[in-house]
């Protein structure tokens, strides 16, 4: 399928936030912790959303969805073997620990997603291995083991990787005992998990310096959740009002959750409004962009899911503009395509960052710069991941002349209806084939 786009129109107006994929999906994962039935409500319709079912009924769930609520019942788990999906997205392995409490062995297909570096997950197999799980890679998955339930422990991670949190916290909140994750990643995401884990009885506090403390209980039971709105669409509609012009009011929009991007809007020259609704972007009047800095970090740091998006308005700012990703190794997958479209970025295996990180002396092209303002023109291009994919999206609504998107499945799998959502703005995007 492809999105065929006529870029150079004037966009503005409102668009509204769906529930947050990297949230919607572990909420998913959590019902499985109960033999009773839990409502998920505000979840988006997206691909991975469906992805997680498959796996979620795969195991022995029920699920009913009536609009954007999905009931989950999973009163019996009727095998151990998640799947049959392999290398779809990076929710499998979430599974281990719910799977281990309920049956006592689990087996999950090996993960997929985003083609941005290599994405191990030895941190998630370390921390579950000292919690007492005997963890096995077969040729393409994994098998885990603990006949006599899992353990607290104190597991130190050597980076706050956002899915080893989860997997330990999953793990953590039915095994005997308290497990202390020092070193704990602590996205918004995570604390919508723990939100809703704690309404199903579970012990969780959060310490200082990225601490989070879990005292497992017997049992857990049913409850009812609204997910938190999609932050990472927020940034992609932002940027798009920002490079487009605007304004653009970002309905749900938390000022919460986007502190440190509004921070670069700010510096950029762009302008924003904290609304009762939600946050509404433009470039006021007469102000040219100017070039900025940016280094990716965990939260509360400028997310890397974010370099994206705002790597299209820096195409716009005067000057020279520098992106430093220390989260993923090979993130600029994009720019190939920007390049393409017209504008003017090099990429670098060097830190050009205040700091240098761990990809120091890897020869990853983890940085870029941007040298703009540079007019975008349209092109045909191939969507290559999630993020990137609604690069392409916002270059080619803002460049003059047509655009062909190809493997636009990939946008689908996070971002709902997007081409419906960003026609109600004044966009001209048709999906054909
Ligand atoms: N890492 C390891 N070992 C591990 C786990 C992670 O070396 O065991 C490394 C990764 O290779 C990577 C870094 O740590 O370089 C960050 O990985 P992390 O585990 O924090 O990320 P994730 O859980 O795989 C989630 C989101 C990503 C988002 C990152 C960072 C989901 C499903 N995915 O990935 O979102 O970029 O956190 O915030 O929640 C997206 O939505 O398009 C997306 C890629």
């Amino acid at each position: 399928m492809q999105f065929k786009i006529t870029g150079g129109k004037t966009l503005s107006g409102e668009i509204q936030l769906a529930g947050a994929k990297n949230a919607a999906t572990k909420l998913m994962i959590a019902t499985l912790l109960t033999d009773e039935p839990c409502v998920l409500e505000g979840m988006p319709n997206i691909g991975d959303v469906e992805i997680t079912s498959e796996l979620c009924k795969s195991v022995g769930s029920f699920i009913h969805k009536e609009g954007s609520t999905v009931t989950i019942a999973t009163p019996e788990i009727l095998t151990h073997k998640a799947g049959p999906l392999s290398r779809r997205n990076r929710i499998p392995i979430l599974a281990l620990g719910p799977l281990l409490a309920r049956v006592g062995k689990a087996e999950v297909p090996f993960l997929g997603g985003d083609k941005i570096g290599a994405r191990p997950v030895d941190i998630h197999l370390e921390a579950l291995t000292q919690m007492g799980a005997k963890i096995t890679a077969t040729a393409d998955t994994y098998q885990a083991e603990a006949p006599n339930g899992l353990k607290g422990a104190r597991v130190s991670f050597r980076f706050p990787s956002v899915g080893a949190t989860e997997n330990t916290i999953l793990a953590a909140v039915l095994a005997k005992g308290r497990t202390v994750i020092v070193n704990a990643a602590v996205e918004p995401e995570i604390l919508d998990l723990i939100k809703f884990l704690q309404k199903m009885g579970a012990i969780i506090e959060l310490g200082t310096n990225r601490m989070i403390a879990i005292e497992g209980v017997e049992k857990l039971h049913g409850a009812k959740h609204k997910v938190m709105p999609d932050r990472n669409e927020a940034v992609s509609f932002a940027c798009l009002g920002l490079a487009a012009g605007g304004p653009v009011l970002v309905k749900d929009a938390r000022q919460d959750d986007l502190i440190t991007f509004l921070n670069a809007v700010r510096r950029v020259g762009g302008e924003y409004q904290v609304r009762s609704n939600g946050i509404s972007f433009f470039r006021p009047e007469g102000v040219k962009f100017k070039g900025i800095e940016i280094e990716t970090d965990t939260h509360p740091g400028f997310m890397t899911d974010w370099q994206q998006p705002f790597g299209v308005v820096l195409t716009q700012a005067e000057g020279l503009s520098v992106i430093h990703e220390t989260i993923y190794e090979d993130r600029f997958g994009y720019i190939k395509d920007l390049n393409l479209m017209g504008a003017n970025i090099k990429t670098l295996d060097k830190c050009m960052g205040e700091l240098t990180c761990r990809f120091n002396g890897c020869n990853f092209a983890h940085s870029a710069v941007i040298n703009g303002p540079t007019k975008l023109h349209g092109a045909n291009t191939t969507v290559k991941d999630l993020r990137s994919g609604m690069v392409n999206i916002i270059a080619a609504l803002i460049a003059d002349g047509v655009s062909v998107l190809d493997g636009i499945e990939e946008i689908d799998r996070g971002y709902e209806n997007i081409d419906d959502r960003l026609r109600a703005l004044g966009a001209q995007i048709e999906r054909i084939g």
